[in-house]
C-alpha cells in the first residue's frame, strides 16, 4: 500500500526520528513540513522518499498551499514551540503555534478529499500540571499550569472533538520527558538531558563547564528514549483502538534529576560540576507516567534509562575518539 504521510515538525528532534522510521518503508512518501525555527535540515534523513517543504504551521496560506499539493493518508502533528519556559515568557506567540495552528491543520484535514487514516497529535504530560496524585494515568486530573500545558490540552480537545463531530480518525499522544540524539541543546530552554549531555561532553574534553540545576535537583521525571516515543506514535497511527483517545507515552520509570546526573558521572567516570539556582517559575516538581493504557495497544518500552543514556552518550562522544 502506498501512503503519503505528513510529519509537521519533522526537522526537529522527535519528528526526525519518526520520519526516519516511517521512511524505512519504501512505499511510504514522507512530507516534512517545518519552518526550521528549532529544527534543522541536517536532522532530516537523506532518503529518496522523504520530501522537505518549508512552511509555517501558523500560516493559513502555507497550510493551504501544502494541502493543494498533497493528500495525506496519515498526519503526525509535532510542530510546536516545545519549551515550557518559553511559553511562560511568550504566552501569545507560543499560543499561536501550539494551539491555533492545530485548528488550521484539522480544518485542512477535514477539507481534503481523501479520508485521513489517522491524525496523531503530539501532546504532553504538561496537561496534568502540578496536581500531586501519581503516577499520571489518562484519567488523572487535568490542571495545566503554564501556557504550554494549556495550549496542549486545548489542542487535544480540538483533535478529539474533530473525531467525534466530523468522524475524523484521530489520536492523542501525551509524551513525558523525551531524550536522545538530535535533541537541540543550544537554548537555555532546551530539554534538560540535551543540556546535561553538552556539559558532560565539555567536562570530558577537559573544558571548564558547569550544569545549572534549577531547584534542589529532586524533581522527578519519566525520561523516555526517543525510539520508544516513535514506537508509540506508530502504534497510535495504526491501531483502531486509539480512536479519539489520549495515551501517555513514557518509559514507566521515574528518576530524580540528581539520580540522572549520577548515571552520567558513572558512564563518564568523572564528576560533573553543578551550580544550584532557583527553581523555574511554572516548573512541575513530580511527573511520571502510568503507561498501562498504551501497553494494551501493544507498546513495550525497549530502553531503560541506563541503556538510553549509554546510547545517547556514545553518540554524543563519537567525535572525541
Ligand atoms: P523540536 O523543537 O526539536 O521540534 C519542533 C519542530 O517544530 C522543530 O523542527 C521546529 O522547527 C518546528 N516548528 C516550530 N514552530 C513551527 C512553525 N510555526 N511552523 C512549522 N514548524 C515549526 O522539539 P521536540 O522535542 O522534537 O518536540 C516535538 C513535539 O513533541 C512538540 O509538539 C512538543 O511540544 C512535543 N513534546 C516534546 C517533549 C520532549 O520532551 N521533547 C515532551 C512532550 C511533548
Ligand atoms: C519537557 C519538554 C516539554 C514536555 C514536557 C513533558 C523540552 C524543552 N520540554 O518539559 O516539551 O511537554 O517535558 O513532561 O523538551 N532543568 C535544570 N537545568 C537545566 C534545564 C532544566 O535543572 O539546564 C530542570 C527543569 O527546571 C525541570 C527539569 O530539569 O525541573 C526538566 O526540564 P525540561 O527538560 O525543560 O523539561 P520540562 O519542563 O519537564
Amino acid at each position: 500500500m502506498k501512503h503519503t504521510i505528513l510529519v509537521t515538525g519533522g526537522a526537529g528532534f522527535i519528528g526526525s526520528h519518526l520520519v526516519e522510521a516511517l521512511g524505512n518503508k519504501k512505499t511510504n512518501t514522507i512530507i516534512v513540513f517545518d519552518n526550521l525555527s528549532t529544527g534543522s535540515l541536517a536532522n532530516i534523513p537523506n532518503q529518496e522518499n522523504v520530501v522537505f517543504v518549508e512552511g509555517n504551521v501558523h500560516s493559513e496560506e502555507d497550510i493551504a498551499h501544502l494541502f493543494s499539493n498533497f493528500q495525506f493518508d496519515y498526519i503526525y502533528h509535532l510542530a510546536a514551540i516545545a519549551s515550557v519556559a518559553e511559553s511562560v515568557n511568550h504566552p501569545l506567540a507560543t499560543h499561536q503555534v501550539n494551539m491555533d495552528a492545530t485548528i488550521y491543520l484539522l480544518e485542512a484535514t477535514r477539507a481534503q478529499e481523501k479520508t485521513v487514516l489517522k491524525f496523531v497529535f503530539a501532546s504532553s504530560a504538561a496537561v496534568y500540571g502540578a496536581e500531586p496524585t501519581l503516577p499520571k494515568t489518562e484519567l488523572s486530573v487535568i490542571d495545566p499550569i503554564t501556557p504550554y500545558g494549556i495550549d496542549k490540552y486545548a489542542s487535544e480537545k480540538y483533535v478529539t472533538s474533530y473525531g467525534r463531530l466530523y468522524g475524523l480518525n484521530v489520536a492523542v499522544a501525551r509524551f513525558f520527558n523525551v531524550y536522545g540524539p538530535r535533541q537541540n541543546p543550544s537554548s537555555p530552554y532546551s530539554g534538560v538531558l540535551s543540556i546535561l549531555t553538552e556539559v558532560a561532553k565539555q567536562v570530558k574534553q577537559g573544558q571548564e563547564a558547569s550544569f545549572h540545576v534549577f531547584g534542589d535537583g529532586e524533581q522527578v521525571r519519566d525520561f523516555v528514549f526517543v525510539n520508544d516515543i516513535v514506537q508509540g506514535l506508530m502504534l497510535l497511527g495504526t491501531k483502531s483502538g486509539s480512536q479519539a483517545e489520549a495515551f501517555n507515552i513514557g518509559s514507566g520509570e521515574k528518576h530524580t534529576l540528581r539520580d540522572i546526573i549520577t548515571v552520567y558521572e558513572t558512564l563518564l567516570e568523572t564528576k560533573i560540576p553543578l551550580t544550584y539556582c532557583e527553581a523555574r517559575t511554572g516548573d512541575i516538581k513530580y511527573s511520571y507516567a502510568s503507561i498501562e493504557k498504551i501497553i494494551q495497544l501493544g507498546y513495550k518500552p525497549t530502553f531503560t534509562i541506563h541503556q538510553g543514556l549509554e546510547k545517547y552518550m556514545a553518540d554524543a562522544l563519537v567525535p572525541m575518539h
